[in-house]
């Protein structure tokens, strides 16, 4: 395909209201937040299921052989799909057990400090709090992030971070520096590559917190060359809860052990990293199906149409609530999520929080995408994805609006 025939927001190709049928949504479900837990199609599910049914068959050979066949398979596929060796890709539950894996094993001493942005996962950046309470003198130097910035003036404030601190020559270091790709609320691209080549310049180790990454933006790890990098393959990719995908550079296997350690404690990297303990491996091996799901159309096309539908629904909504995007025309600062200004008057409206506003969304319209605020602005996340189409993201302005109006009225 080229560039001009690839899949677009106004020319859906085969993606739209026609993939519905590929996903188990009910007829009155419309799923407008694939990025907090992801879905998968029905062809995923029905290879978890299948999966299943081979252990239960047999749960000698499919825990002793069999299993380590697919995973091996999975890591090939995988490591073809990012750019990097096989040998240096574990896959793993989540990202959150993927940050604790590495920080938990990195060596941290006395005077080690870890540059976290503000706008980082909550579950990240609290895990760096453990490290920081478990270690004596290991501290967190957070830099503040509010969007929208240019990536100059986002790269400029890290600088500024590291400078304020090489200049206290207190004899600490910064020992790791955690970045994420593309942030969770909001929902921002980082330049990335920029910000691993910041960081090493001032000697620090990177982990790129890519949990959105891998089936929403192009990932080539042998360009980024980060020390560490996990990504959710539960989100964008289309397989099951559960599967995720942690690369550790080689020169950092020697430290990096799993969570729980198993019987295959010090035998390498790869090894210990081929059985975490017993359990269902079924969302992890699902990544197989998604894989294929996602070949009949191509990369190229996946992620030529969500972006697209991302960016003329994010104009759609803000044109109707009459308010803008977070990141306006940077288009390039938008993978498949966007955040859509909401119209509210009093930000200190006492219901202006998500947990209210997703109780009238679940429970009024049967829809759910979540809202914060940032900055001066209430913002909600929408996400694009194949099965949505334009009048989707003009119909959910339509309810933002009549919910914010509502609001409005009893300020
Ligand atoms: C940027 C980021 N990091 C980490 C996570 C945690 O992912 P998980 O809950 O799959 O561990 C998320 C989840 O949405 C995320 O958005």
């Amino acid at each position: 395909m080229t560039n001009a025939e690839l899949p677009t927001a106004a020319n859906p190709g085969p993606f739209g209201h026609k993939q519905r049928k590929n996903f188990l949504f009910p007829e009155n479900y419309t799923q407008f937040n694939h990025g907090s837990y992801g879905t998968f199609p029905k062809v995923v599910q029905d290879d978890i299921r299948a999966f299943q049914d081979r252990c239960e068959q047999n749960p000698d050979r499919w825990n002793r052989c069999d299993l380590f066949t697919y995973m091996d398979d999975i890591r090939t596929q995988l490591a073809e799909f990012i750019n990097c060796d096989k040998a240096e890709l574990a896959l793993v539950n989540n990202t959150t057990a993927g940050v604790n894996t590495v920080l938990r094993s990195l060596p941290f001493v006395p005077g080690d400090r870890i540059l976290v942005l503000s706008t980082g996962f909550i579950a990240v950046n609290q895990t760096v709090r453990y490290i920081c309470d478990a270690h004596e003198d290991v501290k967190v130097i957070e830099v503040p992030v509010t969007f929208p910035l240019s990536d100059k003036d986002l790269l400029n404030k890290v600088e500024e971070a590291l400078k304020a601190h090489q200049e206290l020559k207190d004899g600490s270091r910064i020992k790791l520096g955690i970045v994420d790709w593309i942030s969770s609320v909001p929902s921002v691209i980082h330049p990335v590559k920029e910000l691993v080549e910041l960081l090493h310049s001032y000697g620090a180790l990177v982990y790129v917190d890519g949990a959105h990454t891998i089936g929403q933006v192009p990932v080539d790890l042998g360009y980024l060359r980060p020390d560490f990098y996990i990504t959710n393959c539960h989100k964008w990719l289309f397989s099951a809860r559960g599967s995720a995908l942690l690369y550790v550079a080689k020169r950092h296997q020697h430290l990096i052990h799993p969570i729980s350690i198993t019987g295959d404690y010090n035998s390498g990297f790869e090894k210990e990293f081929s059985f975490l303990g017993t359990q269902d491996y079924s969302s992890i091996l699902s990544i197989l199906t998604a894989l294929k799901f996602r070949k009949q159309y191509g990369e190229d096309a996946i992620i030529s149409y969500t972006h697209s539908l991302a960016i003329e629904g994010g104009k759609a909504m803000a044109k109707i609530l009459g308010t803008h995007t977070l990141t306006r025309d940077d288009d390039d600062k938008v993978a498949n999520m966007v955040n859509v200004a909401l119209p509210i008057k009093d930000l200190k409206h006492p219901k202006a929080n998500n947990a209210d506003f997703m109780k009238i969304m679940l429970d009024k319209y049967n829809l759910y995408t979540p809202a914060f605020i940032h900055g001066d602005h209430l913002y909600t996340r929408v996400s694009a994805q194949i099965y949505l189409e334009l009048e989707d993201f003009v119909r959910l302005a339509n309810i933002w609006k009549e919910v914010i109006e509502g609001l409005n009225a009893s300020s």
